[in-house]
């Protein structure tokens, strides 16, 4: 088969797309044919390398993508061949202490597909039956295959973490980017008043789209201060940051007395500096959060399934091009989700 693939870590031009052998399904995977695969800001930090994963190389990345099940291994019940599935990336133990107690994003054996074992960025893809979920047949191969890994994760962030509730207000930072885009429309389908932040005009309109209720140019003002006039003083109940070093401070200037800043992300940089006064003065709290649960998954899918949200499509590039997708990605190009499609799909 074809796959993306790199031999050793770097900048894009370590990223080919090549003959690798086709894969075997264990017992309880099921062999995917993708037919639409997507990026995230991992697929970068995993070429680049990340500080304690030593990859089998050549590794091939990507953790989000849709196809037909082909094959399913001796074990497998729950897919046959001729079904539409997407894949959720989250891999967990099933048997430490988290897992028995029922959060498998807690496990302390997570890892995720194409982040720390081969991913499916390719025209094939053997995946866990646990990690694949059933797609409706009219459901879009775009959609399903750049949906899971941002919208599991804003759903979490949002609704298990920070508990949102209908009428509060909550800053989405960096909305133009996957987890962003996602964010923002968790937000609004859960009734909150949605501020989003993004750093051009262009993204701010396509944020405007999707519902945002105000936009800021974080880029050219200062956001806190646009927050504090937006809430006559007050700040928000929630904020949304992926974005990390770059925006903390004002994240946590942004938050009303008794507000909570979720993070699951450090795009530019990991160790800001923290006003420790601000957190224990106005009883702030500070949420991390990672992927999500099966349970979590399949109620934020299902959502997009049914098309009350949905992802926006910066572009769709054949995965021979895979070094341009990349490209978008570090270079803050347009709004929403990178799909790459197998050369041989398009
Ligand atoms: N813990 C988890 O489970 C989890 C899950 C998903 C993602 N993440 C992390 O969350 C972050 C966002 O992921 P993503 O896939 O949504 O990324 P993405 O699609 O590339 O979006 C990132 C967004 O951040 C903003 N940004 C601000 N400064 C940036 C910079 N220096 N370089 C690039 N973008 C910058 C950009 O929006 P503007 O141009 O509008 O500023 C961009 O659209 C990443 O760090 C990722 O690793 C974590
Ligand atoms: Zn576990």
């Amino acid at each position: 088969m074809q796959a993306v693939q790199f031999s050793e870590h770097g900048d894009t031009d370590v990223l080919e797309y090549g003959e690798f052998p086709d894969p075997d399904p264990a017992e309880d995977e099921v062999l995917v044919d993708v037919k639409a695969a997507a990026l995230n800001h991992l697929d970068v930090w995993t070429r680049r390398g990340l500080p304690g994963i030593n990859l089998e190389m050549p590794h091939i990345p990507g953790s989000d993508a849709a196809g037909v099940v082909t094959e399913v291994g001796d074990e497998v019940q729950r897919f046959e061949p001729g079904d539409h599935v997407a894949v959720s990336a989250g891999v967990s133990c099933g048997h430490c202490e988290f897992c028995r107690d029922g959060d498998p994003t807690l496990c302390v054996n997570y890892h995720i597909l194409g982040e720390h074992v081969r991913g499916v960025h390719a025209e094939q893809a053997a995946v866990p039956a646990d990690n694949l979920v059933p797609v409706p047949d009219h459901v879009d191969w775009q959609v399903a295959g750049s949906s899971s890994l941002v919208f599991q994760t804003a759903w979490r962030m949002l609704m298990t973490r920070a508990e949102l509730q209908p009428g509060e207000t909550v800053l989405v930072l960096g909305a133009s980017g996957g987890v962003g885009h996602a964010a923002l429309q968790i937000a609004k389908y859960a009734g909150a008043e949605v501020y989003a932040t993004a750093s051009s005009e262009e993204k701010l309109d396509y944020a405007r789209e999707l519902g945002a209720d105000e936009v800021i140019n974080y880029e050219t003002d200062d956001f806190a201060d646009e927050v504090s006039d937006i809430t006559g003083k007050r700040g928000v109940d929630v904020v949304v940051d992926h974005v990390g070093a770059a925006t903390w401070q004002q994240s946590l200037a942004s938050l009303a007395k008794g507000g909570r800043v979720v993070t699951c992300g450090a795009t530019t940089g990991p160790n800001p500096e923290t006003d420790i006064n601000r957190i224990f003065w106005n009883q702030l709290d500070v949420l991390g959060s990672t992927m999500g649960t099966p349970g979590e998954v399949d109620d934020v899918l299902e959502l997009v399934w049914e098309g009350h949200m949905e992802p926006r499509v910066r572009d769709v590039l054949p995965m021979s091009e895979i070094d341009r997708a990349h490209e978008m990605l570090e270079n803050r190009e347009g709004f929403g989700k990178v799909v790459v499609v197998p050369d041989s799909e398009l």
